[in-house]
């Protein structure tokens, strides 16, 4: 496999920065609980040979069939079968992800953008991230169809395990680290009173210095009057390089607002932070989804004392800000940003009555039905991983991330020309886990338009690109036209 680059922070903002050293414990599982430190360690044992290796990296049978070994049917290894797609623990149901081989999700029940599906019977998948072969990454690199690379169980996963939901690397191997527009500081926001209408409000925006903002772009503003409760509106217009107009729904700011800043609504960068001597409190550029008790490493600032290596949350004073003990007191003068999506709480069982709910709060077996509250406590509040996912999966699909509106706005892209909203971190809203599945799905598209999509790119006649449910059924979750 290829190592990962390295990028450079410059003033951009990177999508899950940060490659741990000596990592401390995290709640992972299995043999992917980091132990560094113990200097009696047993887990190596379970993937890697000194002399006798089957395959790169000194694994003791090539990477599928090593992580098969253990995840894959009647295997003793674990409780959870990605190649069938069902989970052995007791209680267990079909897994979240689907299945490579076979999945179990119940595709003809996609009724409701938040109902939990009930387990289906393991059925042969119908589309799948193909692993151990190369694969054409769709929307990958800067044109074209995509980027070929080889697509390993490790494309995404560490598999020793680092902290992050289902030890998903930061950036996944093969991928790039998404880079956003600076923050730029705000002269002033001021209504549009000509183009808003009904419950949609527009705003015109000036910087003080040149930004790079383009049309679709989701952004936050920060420390700016009255202006700050405008999370994730979308850039509509772009006048010149200090001038652009942004609409909201349902966000209506009456007065002309100044100062502050305004940056790309990405949860996983910072605005900034501060410090008390005991508590440090970092501020996101979009609901974060975090809650008390995760933890989260976080690099790239200065001072160097606001870098935290799993550090637990001990408080979410609000939907875009969280704190971790720490002592510095220190002014910040350069924001950081946080790696990976923060692990789930909580015991990792998935039971037919949870799996399929498209948060992340399978664990309490409660789904968070409102897609209009503001926090995590709130039903409808965001979780880290449905936060953060749609940029985690960009980092290999690069264009395929698209903000509100984008489905009106040419991009200039020759293939992804108009795109529907796919970075809503909110729950029941437009991210690539509401709409696909990780792993690989039995939904079937034998229906007559459904499957005549997959014979405009060579080779897919029938393909149900990982939708969760049965031909567009996906669709009418949301509309139902
Ligand atoms: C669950 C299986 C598994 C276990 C357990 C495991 N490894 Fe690995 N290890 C891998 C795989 C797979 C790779 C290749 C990753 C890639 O493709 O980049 C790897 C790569 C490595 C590498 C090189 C790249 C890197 O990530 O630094 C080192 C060194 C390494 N392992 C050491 C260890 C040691 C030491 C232990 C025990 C403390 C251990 N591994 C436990 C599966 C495992
Ligand atoms: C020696 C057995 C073994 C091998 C080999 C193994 N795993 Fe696991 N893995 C486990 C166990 C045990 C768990 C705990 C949960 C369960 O029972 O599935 C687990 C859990 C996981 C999880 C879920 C972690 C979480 O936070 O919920 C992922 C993802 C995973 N493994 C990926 C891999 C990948 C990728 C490979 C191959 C590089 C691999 N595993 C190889 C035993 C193994
Ligand atoms: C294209 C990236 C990708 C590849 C390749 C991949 N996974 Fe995953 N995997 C994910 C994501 C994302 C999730 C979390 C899905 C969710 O929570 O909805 C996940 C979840 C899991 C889980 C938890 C159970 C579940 O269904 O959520 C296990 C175990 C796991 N993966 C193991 C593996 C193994 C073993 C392989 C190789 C055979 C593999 N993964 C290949 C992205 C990947
Ligand atoms: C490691 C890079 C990588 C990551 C991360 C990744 N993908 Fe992929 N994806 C690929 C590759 C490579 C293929 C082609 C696979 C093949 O041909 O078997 C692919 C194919 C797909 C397809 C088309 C499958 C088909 O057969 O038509 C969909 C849909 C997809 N990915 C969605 C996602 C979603 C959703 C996520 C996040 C959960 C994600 N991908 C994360 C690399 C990645
Ligand atoms: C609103 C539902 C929806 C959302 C949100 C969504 N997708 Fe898709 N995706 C689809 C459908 C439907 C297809 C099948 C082809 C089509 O209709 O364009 C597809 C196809 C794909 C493909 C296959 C080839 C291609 O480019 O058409 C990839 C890759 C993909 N999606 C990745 C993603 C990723 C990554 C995200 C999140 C950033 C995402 N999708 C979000 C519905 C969605
Ligand atoms: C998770 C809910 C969800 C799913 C699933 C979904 N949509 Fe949407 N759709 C939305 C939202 C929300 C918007 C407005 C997005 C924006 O702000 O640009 C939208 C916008 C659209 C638009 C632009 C016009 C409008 O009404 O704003 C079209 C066309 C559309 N969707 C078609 C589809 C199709 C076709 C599918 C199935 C492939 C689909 N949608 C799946 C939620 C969804």
């Amino acid at each position: 496999m290829k190592r990962l680059a390295f990028l450079g922070v410059g003033s951009a903002i990177i999508l899950g920065l940060g490659v741990m050293g000596a990592s401390p414990a995290f709640a992972d599982n299995g043999p992917h609980v980091a132990t560094s430190g113990d200097m009696t360690v047993d887990r190596c044992a379970g993937c890697h040979r000194a002399h006798t290796a089957q395959d790169s990296y000194l694994l003791k049978t090539a990477q599928t069939s090593l992580c098969a070994s253990c995840h894959g049917a009647g295997a003793p290894g674990s409780t959870t079968d990605v190649i069938n797609g069902v989970s052995t623990a007791a209680g267990g149901g079909a897994l979240r992800a689907g299945g490579f081989t076979k999945a179990a999700i119940d595709t003809a029940s996609g009724v409701s953008k938040t109902s939990v599906f009930a387990l289906g019977t393991p059925a042969t998948t119908t589309s799948k991230h193909d692993v151990g072969a190369d694969g054409t990454a769709w929307g990958g690199g800067a044109s074209g169809q995509g980027t070929t690379m080889a697509l390993e169980c490790g494309s995404c996963h560490d598999p020793h395990g680092n902290g992050n939901w289902r030890i998903l690397r930061p950036v996944a191997e093969g991928g790039t680290a998404l880079t956003f527009p600076s923050p730029v500081s705000v002269t002033s926001v001021t209504k549009n009173a000509t183009l808003s209408s009904g419950t949609t409000y527009y705003y015109d925006v000036v910087t003080s210095a040149a930004n790079t903002f383009k049309v679709t772009n989701p952004v936050t503003f920060y420390g700016t009057t009255t202006a700050d409760g405008l999370i994730g509106a979308t850039v509509k217009v772009v006048t010149d390089t200090t001038h652009f107009t942004v609409s909201m729904r349902s966000v209506n700011v009456a007065v002309a607002a100044t100062g502050g800043s305004v940056g790309y609504a990405n949860p996983l960068a910072f605005a900034g932070v501060s410090g008390d001597g005991t508590t440090m409190t970092y501020k996101t550029w979009n609901v974060h989804g975090l809650a008390v008790g995760q933890k989260v490493t976080i690099t790239g600032f200065t001072p160097a004392g606001y870098n935290v290596s799993a550090a637990t949350i001990t408080a979410t004073p609000s939907t875009t800000t969280f704190s971790v003990a720490g002592t510095t007191t220190a002014a910040v003068t350069a924001t950081g940003s946080m790696s990976g999506i923060a692990d789930a709480l909580g015991t990792k069982v998935y039971t037919t009555a949870n799996y399929w709910q498209v948060d992340d709060h399978n664990y309490t077996g409660t789904n968070q039905a409102s897609t209009t509250g503001t926090g995590i406590a709130t039903a409808g509040g965001p979780t880290g991983f449905i936060a953060n996912v749609s940029q985690w999966c960009s980092t290999c699909h690069t264009r395929v991330l698209a903000g509100s509106g984008a489905w009106d706005v040419n991009s200039g892209d020759a293939m992804y020309t108009f795109e529907h909203r796919s970075n809503n971190g909110k729950e029941g809203s437009p991210n690539c886990i509401q709409c696909h599945v990780a792993h690989g799905t039995n939904a079937s598209a034998s229906g007559t338009y459904s499957s005549a999509v997959g014979t405009e790119i060579t080779g897919h006649a029938g393909d149900s690109f990982l939708l969760r449910v049965d031909n567009r059924g996906t669709c009418n979750m949301c509309h139902n036209l």
